[in-house]
């Protein structure tokens, strides 16, 4: 199973220490960066991260000091459903209820420990589908026709 992970400068040492359980796990790991402690902008590592997930329709996540704004940033892109989440109960919602491609995750809101519960828990959740598949199917509507939050 293919994960792309990136993160920004807040989220590095988490996005280490994420990757390496990772491959210990032996998923096949695309890190789209950052790669050091240079402040860098999230948006651009949300975009880089969204293109594989869409081209190869892989897992991703994301990590920035909270998890928002890396999440907000990917959200605006067609086909993905991002999702912060800060505890195991989260986790496992985002993908039974939201179907999330994406688990955002906030290097200065959990420890290392919870942060690798929570992407254990992502990963190894399925989409309950059911009536939950129409509510995505109502996202999709929204990337098409509300853009601009008009009728
Ligand atoms: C970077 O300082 C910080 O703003 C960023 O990592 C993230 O928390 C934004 O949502």
């Amino acid at each position: 199973m293919v994960i792309a992970i990136g993160c920004d400068h807040a989220g590095l040492a988490l996005k280490k220490e994420i990757i390496n359980w990772l491959k210990s796990e032996d998923y096949e790991v695309v890190d789209c960066g950052t790669f050091s402690e240079e402040s860098v902008d999230y948006p651009d590592i949300a975009y880089e991260v969204a293109g594989q997930v869409l081209s190869r329709g892989c897992t991703g996540i994301l990590i920035c000091g909270t998890g928002i704004g890396i999440s907000i940033a990917a959200n605006k892109i067609d086909g993905i459903r991002a999702a912060v989440c800060e505890n195991e109960f989260t986790a496992r919602m985002a993908r039974q209820h939201n179907d999330a491609n994406i688990l955002a995750v906030g290097a200065r809101v959990v420890g290392t420990g919870l942060a690798l519960e929570i992407v254990k828990t992502f990963l190894n959740t399925d989409f309950e589908a059911g009536r939950h598949a129409r509510r995505i199917e109502k996202i999709h509507w929204l990337e098409k026709n509300a853009e601009r939050g008009v009728n």
